[in-house]
């Protein structure tokens, strides 16, 4: 039998050295003189000192005012410039309010937001969303330059690093948003290495807005709708586009349809515009029926309608062709606006294939033809995905209401749509008629809130609109 060598003696193998007998090489640690620590400091403090005048100018005014106040008069002195100034500031409080509330109260909340709130969070907000390289290293942190406010949001106003672009930024949106708790956030783009990001600080469309004012000569490349997230109204154009509204039952897609019906009543009235409606459920546009030129709520009816429709925007393009470029509406030619709720009962759940293949035939010929010789087609629609509805991509103009999935948002607004922050699918079932859009010449979304027309507002446009909108509808 073999025997086992004993540890340590003569026979055994060498044992390796620990870590603490071995060898290690660290970096050498080159230590800054102190001197020049110093002269750093020194030099930052100064030019602290040397800005502070441009960036905080009030605050220095009033700092170098009470401090004179007090040198040269005493105490008595500075409780005088102060009693002055609260008569000043009360004087201009109740005889200017607008502007006391933009010079005064707007710039202190946003002075007291930058430091409570920006200053404070910057650095860890944008390590941990990934727009800065290390926690302890500054110069790769990009800089805020100014914060402002107005009624609704706060808008910070940021310097890039090199090397990083405003889409990184937009690709956060989400992070940012919940990093300085706001409800939302979106990156506006002023140049090269310079971008505002804007956060609300409440939801300024959580009240329903009631149906609008109906204005005397409508507009229709800029329909008032509703409202933007800034409290500007929401214009949805139609002539000259079709529009796609997306969303899941109960998202408020009747808000959308109806709002812009109303914005279009006088043109209805006077003969300028007409719609014809096509209503598979019975439920949404059978209300105002008396408001349509046309009406069809059955597959055959509706395929019908859309035919001729294509056939009088054939007619109506033969006439313009060599002449005339594009569509001015008048009582001879008018805007025709082709409505149809839930679009996919004819190009996808209708059980007779023929029907759904001519109404898909019709709806592409209308939305690839139409725009220029004045018809246009809105449609609603709750799922967005190809095997439902293949046409989408030939509606230049798309609202996306609350989705069921995050991909659905991009298939509806486009790609990068979700990473700029449009969160439809987390739209709030409590707030239907809100949704995303966007806006000719600017790639982020914004959020908006449809008006909500009621039966009431229905019926009293029908009584007021309807003989009129729906006299003889023959289109030439
Ligand atoms: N803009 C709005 N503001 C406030 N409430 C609204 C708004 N739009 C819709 N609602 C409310 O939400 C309900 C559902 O809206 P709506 O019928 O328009 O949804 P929808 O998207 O058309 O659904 P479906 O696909 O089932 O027809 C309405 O009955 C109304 O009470
Ligand atoms: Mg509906």
């Amino acid at each position: 039998m073999m025997r086992q060598p004993k540890i340590g003696s003569a026979q055994s193998p060498p044992t390796l050295p620990t870590p603490a007998q071995g060898v290690r090489w660290t970096t050498p640690i080159v230590e800054t003189p102190g001197i020049v620590v110093l002269t750093s400091w020194i030099w930052r403090l100064l030019r602290f000192l040397a800005t502070l005048p441009f960036r905080f100018p009030i605050m220095v005014a009033v700092l170098v005012a009470s401090f004179g106040a007090w040198w040269w008069l005493g105490w008595p002195g500075l409780a005088g410039l102060w009693g002055a100034a609260a008569v000043v500031s009360l004087v201009w409080w109740r005889t200017w309010p607008d502007s006391y509330r933009t010079c005064v109260t707007l710039r202190l909340l946003a002075w007291w937001r930058h430091l409570a709130v920006y200053r404070r969070h910057w650095q860890p907000v944008l390590v941990i969303a990934g727009l800065a390289e290390s926690y302890q290293e500054r110069r790769y942190l990009p800089r805020i330059r100014r914060v402002r406010c107005n009624s609704w949001a706060d808008y910070v106003r940021v310097s890039l690093v090199a090397g990083t672009s405003p889409a990184d930024f937009e690709h956060r949106v989400a992070e940012l948003a919940h990093g300085f708790a706001a409800p939302s956030c979106r990156v506006v783009v002023n140049g090269p290495r310079d971008i505002t990001l804007e956060f609300p600080r409440h939801d300024t469309l959580a009240e329903p807005l009631d149906a609008l004012p109906v204005l005397d000569s409508p507009d229709l490349d800029a329909l008032p709708v509703g409202q933007r997230e800034d409290g500007s109204p929401w214009l949805l154009r139609l002539h000259g586009t079709h529009v796609l509204v997306v969303g899941v039952t109960g998202a408020g897609k009747g808000s959308v349809i109806w709002s812009t019906v109303r914005a279009m009543l006088p043109a209805l009235a006077d003969g300028t515009a007409q719609v014809w409606a096509i209503d598979p459920k019975r439920m949404e546009l059978a209300y105002g029926r008396d408001l349509f030129a046309r009406y069809a709520d059955t597959g055959e009816s509706a395929v019908a309608l859309l035919e001729r429709a294509v056939a009088s925007m054939q007619e109506r393009a033969e006439r313009y062709a060599g002449k005339q470029r594009s569509h001015i509406p008048t009582t001879d030619d008018p805007f025709v606006v082709v409505l149809l709720d839930e679009v996919a009962f004819l190009t996808a759940y209708y059980p007779d294939r023929d029907i759904r293949r001519r109404a898909e035939n019709a709806i592409a010929t209308l939305t690839s033809q139409g725009r220029s010789v004045g018809f246009a087609v809105l449609a609603a629609l709750q799922d967005p995905r190809k095997e439902v509805m293949n046409l989408r991509n030939l509606f230049p103009d798309k609202v996306a209401l609350r989705l069921d999935e995050a991909s659905q948002v991009d298939m509806v607004l486009g790609e990068g749509a979700r990473e700029r922050g449009a969160e439809a699918h987390l739209i709030d079932p409590a707030l239907p008629g809100v949704a995303y859009v966007r806006l000719e010449g600017s790639p982020s979304p914004v959020r908006v809130r449809a008006a909500y027309v009621s039966d009431e507002n229905i019926t009293a446009m029908t009584d007021v609109y309807g003989a009129a909108s729906s006299s003889d509808p023959e289109v030439a």
